[in-house]
């Protein structure tokens, strides 16, 4: 069964699900997580595309980073391979586990911590940029999840929100641009759908990528 799927599945079948029972489904998830292409990036092609949508996301930039729901940290590598300092937050003890084994075996300094990013307390020093992949779709409130990470970053500091529908789970794209419209001046939509390369095989289902930019003063607590 398809990820989003098993989700769902759980999710619909007693309500709101405990914060005990969202980790333990991660943690199970945790073993074969790196399976996908996406997820694992072993190969190549796949690491090479998007390493090279980082850099184009990216620009110069090298601010610190957080990797929201970072599972087993593959975007985290690329992330610190481009220079960032890099910390990964995700309430999966297993994901984590694995994310600091990958770093180890790959000889770079990350860090990462177990966390619910709903409620871990923000970084106190400025951050150029946080994302998310995949991990908006899977919190109660994906808005509030980008307000609290938003308010560390620096006034040039980019928000990037990867995500999708698949199998009946998922975040569409104009709930995603809204969200971000709420927090930033200037928020770019861009499909990746079209893009098989990212995922290691053709899709029909619906992915992107959403960047804020420009902390909107407005928004600010
Ligand atoms: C589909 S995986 C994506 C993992 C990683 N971002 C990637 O793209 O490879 C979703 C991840 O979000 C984590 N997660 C879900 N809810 C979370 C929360 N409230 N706080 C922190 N992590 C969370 C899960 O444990 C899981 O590792």
């Amino acid at each position: 069964m398809h990820l989003a799927e098993a989700w769902r599945a759980m999710s619909c079948e007693g309500g709101e699900m405990s914060g005990e029972a969202v980790r333990e489904f991660w943690d199970a998830q945790a073993a074969t997580f790196d399976d996908e292409p996406d997820h694992g990036l072993s190969d190549d092609a796949t690491k090479l595309a998007w390493t090279a949508l980082l850099d184009d996301l990216l620009g110069d930039s090298l601010g610190d980073v957080v990797d929201l729901g970072c599972g087993t940290g593959s975007i985290s590598s690329l992330l610190t391979r481009r220079g960032h300092r890099v910390l990964g937050i995700d309430l999966s003890p297993k994901m984590i586990e694995r994310a600091r084994a990958k770093a180890e075996l790959e000889g770079l300094d990350i860090e990462f911590v177990v966390g619910d990013v709903q409620h871990e307390p923000v970084p106190e020093r400025e951050l150029g940029v946080v994302l998310s992949r995949h991990v908006l779709w899977a919190v109660s409130d994906p808005g509030a999840v980008v307000s609290r990470w938003s308010a560390p970053l620096a006034d040039d500091g980019i928000f990037i929100a990867i995500e999708g529908v698949w199998n009946g789970a998922g975040v569409p794209a104009d709930a995603a641009v809204s969200i971000l419209e709420s927090q930033f001046r200037d928020v770019v939509h861009i499909d990746l759908a079209d893009r098989p390369v990212l995922w290691g095989k053709e899709v029909d289902d619906h992915r992107y990528v959403v960047v804020g930019r420009g902390r909107d003063e407005g928004a600010r607590c």
